[in-house]
């Protein structure tokens, strides 16, 4: 099967596995450990912050950052397509407790007059603008990536009304690779960020929010609250750190291989998706000329070996990562194109690599 579906689906290395065997098994909630001490430094490192918390998943270092960022009844205003809206089971008003007012958005950059008019503060009649919230890469907008400058207006504009600003960067690896910087140029423009070794980077669990040592201090609490404290994790620590170390220089590979398989999901017909619009590991291809669904394309595909994932009813979402490569690419393009019921014009000289 090449399995297209996640980046989620990396397998640890030998030589994750192998430091996993000799990580230490300190208990982190009572003592903490070693190992996820160790981790926790280093992605304060990586991200220019001050500290850093270990925790089961994306989902959770996002949900803690807004219980420690923002009292219940504040407003969070966010991209209208951001994760956290979409997939995130609205735990952002469930359990936070928060309002939130998604704002129109392109490629996952919110609309910053939008932004500007709808920041307010406390008055008798509103609990004012707790939290701004961006998210890079994106993933509703086909992992696109927010501009440096861009990201330093949100954050200016936060702070002319004493916001805080928090990051989801589930790929913020990805997004450096993209734009040819290092995490912290992204990551001065927040004041606390999660990313995610579970994704691309092949550790099997696993995401840090940083922030300042005060920040992380208040986040434990809220990490244990909503049953993140994890026992003995060095382990999972033990494959974070390799992940940083080891897997992070290799993501513009997958930024290729994404390229690959967007130019040739073009070829097969323009209508299913844009190579300029892929700029990391993410590419959404649009079916509905097809005149079949999302979900029957993913079932059709996967009889051809090739997983894929619906990402609405006319939309797949293909996801490349370490254990996928040209022929693989080539292999599900060749699929889609058999399914498609045309046949594939030949390569011209600058798409054939
Ligand atoms: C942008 C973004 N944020 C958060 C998450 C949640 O991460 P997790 O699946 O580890 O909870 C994801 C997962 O795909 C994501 O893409």
């Amino acid at each position: 099967m090449i399995d297209l579906r996640s980046d989620t689906v990396t397998r640890p290395t030998e030589a994750m596995l192998e430091s996993m065997r000799e990580a230490t098994f300190g208990d982190d909630s009572r003592d903490g450990d070693e190992t996820v001490s160790k981790l926790e430094a280093l992605a304060a490192e990586r991200t220019g912050k001050e500290a850093g918390a270990f925790m089961p998943s994306g989902t959770m270092t996002n949900l803690v950052a807004m219980l420690t960022h923002a009292n219940r009844g504040g407003e969070v205003l966010l991209e209208d397509g951001s994760h956290t809206l979409n997939a995130e089971l609205g735990g952002i008003a469930g359990v936070a407790g928060l309002f939130y007012r998604g704002l129109p958005g392109k490629r996952g950059a919110m609309d910053l007059d939008a932004l500007r008019e709808t920041l307010r503060p406390v008055t008798r009649h509103h609990m004012g603008t707790a939290l701004v919230w961006m998210e890079n890469t994106h993933n509703r907008a086909g992992g696109a990536v927010l501009p440096l400058a861009y990201m330093q207006s949100v954050y200016g504009l936060a702070r002319e009304h004493n916001v805080p600003v928090h990051l989801d960067g589930a790929r913020l690896f990805n997004a450096a690779a993209a734009l040819g910087v290092k995490s912290t140029n992204i990551a001065q423009h927040c004041d606390s960020v999660c990313f995610c070794v579970s994704k691309g980077l092949s550790a099997p669990v696993g995401s840090i929010l940083c922030g300042s040592g005060p920040f992380i201090e208040r986040a434990r609490a809220h990490r244990r609250m909503v049953g993140g404290n994890m026992r003995q994790a060095g382990p999972l620590a033990a494959a974070g750190i390799l992940a940083l170390e080891t897997m992070v220089d290799r993501l513009p590979e997958d930024h290729q291989t994404a390229k690959r398989l967007a130019e040739g999901l073009h070829r097969v017909d323009p209508s299913v998706c844009d190579p300029k619009d892929v700029e990391t590991n993410l590419v959404r291809a649009d079916v509905r000329k097809s005149g079949r669904r999302a979900a029957q394309w993913s079932a059709d595909l996967k009889a051809k070996g090739v997983l894929v994932a619906p990402a609405d009813s006319h939309t797949l979402r293909f996801v490349t990562h370490r254990h996928i490569g040209a022929p693989d690419v080539d292999t599900a393009v060749g699929a889609f194109a058999e399914l498609w019921k045309k046949e594939l014009p030949p390569m011209n000289a600058d798409t054939r690599r």
